[in-house]
């Protein structure tokens, strides 16, 4: 649930209008494996894995998804259910607080479910333990008693799936990482699997776009599905209220000039750190926090949501020292680059 804020885009709603966003959203969502486009190493092997443990009748290994909000973790785990016909059941590391929490969702599940843990590496640490024994052996010790007559009891528990997402697969404890039997990363999708992404999505809500209209929402989605779907609501609306209805490369890109997203899907804050970089601290290197402070946004934020397609688009590099601006990033902001960067490079 880590919500991904795109400045610009956003615009003030009332309850009801979200909660249409949120009918909106929940019908854009795949349902089976086949709807998900790309992630193609990703859904060939737990196409397998499903078979096969669909074959044995037990559940499926443990599962842990990796990678940047908006990239289908949450769709793909309710697909996994969906497909091995299992229940769904969904909760978040921050909304688990203490043991007895994990005890009551462990212990009514009913057999072969999903638990889906969305921000999993946000689980307390003392509530890590809780799940070890649960992932290995299906079994939950639970004291009973206080003092000296206090005695651990273990608890059997159904057959489970355990799907656990992260946006930050390096801060899980090594123990918990090790008893998921499958892991998976998301990467950033291309622009010709986020066009297809935009085709179906357009398809859905009944808007007619051509070929050219989906290309240049898709260009400019930050290689993230979320990003795409809610850049296409956007241009949709101008394109009913200015252009009769019709989506087309001309109006997408007027439209997300207006928003504020440029040529290379950058918004008003993925400018303001490359200037921030570029112009205030001489091209870098400077600290993640510092960087984070400089633009007023969460350290977390910044690195979760806004360098993994700065990293990928080549405007900002990683070193030891801090971040640096590449001569793509003051190309792109159209300034000069400052004398010998490219040495740098
Ligand atoms: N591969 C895909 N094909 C089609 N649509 C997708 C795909 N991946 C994501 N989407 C769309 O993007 C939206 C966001 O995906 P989802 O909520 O699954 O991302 P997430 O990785 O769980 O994000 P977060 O880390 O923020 O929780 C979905 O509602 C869905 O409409
Ligand atoms: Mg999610």
């Amino acid at each position: 649930m880590t919500g991904i804020r795109t400045p610009g885009v956003e615009r003030i709603q009332t309850p009801v209008a979200v909660a249409a966003e949120d009918e909106l959203d929940r019908s854009l969502r795949p349902k089976r494996l086949e709807d998900f486009v790309g992630q193609d190493a990703v859904k060939d092997q737990l196409a397998v894995f499903i078979e096969a443990a669909r074959n044995r009748g037990e559940a499926l290994d443990h599962v842990l998804l990796a990678g940047p909000p908006g990239l289908g973790k949450t769709s793909l785990a309710q697909i996994v259910a969906n497909e091995l016909e299992a229940d769904f059941v969904s909760t978040a590391g921050p909304a688990l607080e203490r043991k007895g929490d994990v005890a009551s969702y462990l212990s009514s599940l009913a057999p072969r479910s999903v638990f889906f843990v969305d921000e999993i590496h946000r689980l307390p640490r003392a509530l890590e333990e809780t799940f070890y024994p649960a992932m290995e052996d299906r079994r939950l010790p639970i004291t009973v008693g206080q003092g000296a007559g206090a005695k651990v009891v273990s608890l059997d528990l159904p057959e489970f799936t355990l799907i656990g997402a992260t946006t930050r697969a390096g801060l899980l404890t090594t123990p918990l990482r090790d008893r998921f039997g499958v892991t998976h990363r998301l990467e950033l999708y291309g622009a010709e699997e986020l066009g297809l992404i935009v085709r179906r999505s357009a398809r859905i809500l009944g808007v007619e776009i051509d070929a050219q209209g989906a290309e240049t929402i898709a260009s400019r989605a930050r290689g993230t599905p979320r990003v795409a779907n809610r850049l296409l609501k956007r241009v949709r609306d101008f394109a009913e209220v200015r252009g009769g209805g019709r989506i087309d490369a001309a109006g997408a890109a007027e439209a997300l000039e207006l928003l504020q997203v440029d040529a290379l899907g950058l918004d008003r804050l993925d400018r303001e750190i490359l200037h921030t970089v570029c112009e205030k601290f001489g091209g870098g290197p400077v600290g993640l926090s510092t960087l984070a402070v400089a633009v007023g946004e969460e350290q977390d934020t910044v690195e979760d949501v806004y360098e993994p397609y700065l990293l990928q688009r080549g405007m900002i590099m990683r070193t030891p020292r801090g971040r640096v601006a590449t001569p793509a990033a003051y190309a792109h902001l159209g300034l000069e680059p400052p004398r010998g960067i490219e040495r740098l490079f």
